[in-house]
């Protein structure tokens, strides 16, 4: 019997992941470009070698489809395993708009990898959590991480890949929580109807990879404006691609708006703050760590909660245990 606990941050993405061309090996159909965040965290313990497998999430059962999904990722992971046993905690809610199955995926693929006896290889990690969830092949590094597209038919080149650490360049995102209820559609199906139904899903593919490398770019040259620029632009496409999928994925509540329209004021003030949203109702707005308090007290007024966060670590062993 072999135990290991990780600890993964979830990321937001600037230039988003939506649509894949391989839904079985979980491939995308454009390059992504994100921050790892700092403070909201999965820690997950594996116990690899028990009698029968047994997940649990914050201290009770895990519900039987999460169960499926994380037993299924062990399988992948190792075909001849033994029993596991899963352990897993976020101290983010749920309903924080950000998504717990990045840090979930990726905490998982580093404590299995460990308990299973195996080193700790980043690119296969991060490959193996895209078979996960897509977007937690990013947390498995710090500050901001690209998402490679790759050729290679077995997806043996699609992975994360580190841009810059988290030290780097001292921005913040303040997530604004809009609404806590669930969200519709979830990002895997509501991929797949923009991919199959989107008139504009052609051109989506086409453009992201020249915004992933201007987002690059603007990283490396600590340029704010260029980055949100090109970060609003690819969410707007995002979005634009999902209100046009039929039936319509339409994520947007009025306080999504209501917080768009004052990052625009904020700008016209002269506050470098540019706003993302993934498949769901919260904002992330991208700003300098020093205009944070600004853009909280602009955007309090239209949201439930926020939360000042920036740049974190990639996934890593837990040795407190
Ligand atoms: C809108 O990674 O959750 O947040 O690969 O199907 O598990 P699956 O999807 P997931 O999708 C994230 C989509 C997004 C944009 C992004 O994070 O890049």
């Amino acid at each position: 019997m072999q135990t290991a606990t990780a600890i993964a941050h979830p990321n937001i993405a600037l230039v988003k992941y939506w649509g894949k061309r391989s839904v079985a090996l979980n491939l995308p159909a454009v390059p992504s470009l994100s921050i790892t965040l700092d403070s909201f965290r999965t820690r997950t313990q594996v116990v690899w070698g028990v009698d029968a497998d047994a997940v649990h999430v914050d201290g009770s059962p895990a519900p039987a489809a999460f169960a499926k999904r994380v037993t299924d990722f062990l399988d992948l992971m190792s075909p001849n395993r033994p029993g596991c046993m899963v352990l897993t905690e976020n101290n983010f809610p749920s309903g924080a708009g950000l998504a717990s199955s990045a840090s979930g995926f990726a905490a998982l693929a580093v404590a299995a990898n460990r308990a299973a006896g195996r080193h700790d290889d980043r690119t296969a990690l991060s490959i193996m959590a895209r078979r996960g969830s897509g977007s937690a092949c990013r947390s498995l590094f710090g500050g901001f991480s690209e998402w490679k597209l790759g050729s290679r038919p077995d997806g043996s080149d699609s992975h994360a890949v580190p841009v810059a650490s988290p030290n780097y360049w001292a921005v913040a995102m303040v997530v604004a929580v809009v609404t806590e209820r669930a969200k519709a559609v979830g990002s895997t199906e509501g991929m797949e109807r923009s991919r199959t139904t989107s008139p504009f899903y052609p051109s989506w593919v086409e453009t992201t990879p020249g915004d992933v490398e201007k987002a690059r770019e603007a990283v490396y040259e600590r340029d704010l404006e260029a980055l949100g620029q090109v970060m609003e632009r690819s969410t707007l496409k995002m979005h634009g691609v999902m209100m046009s999928s039929d039936p319509p994925l339409l994520y947007w509540l009025p306080g999504t708006l209501a917080v768009l329209h004052e990052v625009g004021d904020l700008r016209r003030q002269g506050i470098g703050a540019w706003a993302t949203m993934d498949a769901g109702p919260q904002v992330k707005v991208l700003c300098m760590h020093q205009d944070a308090e600004r853009v909280v007290e602009a955007i309090k007024p239209h949201v439930r909660r926020i939360h000042v966060l920036r740049p974190g670590p990639g996934a890593f062993i837990d040795d407190e245990e």
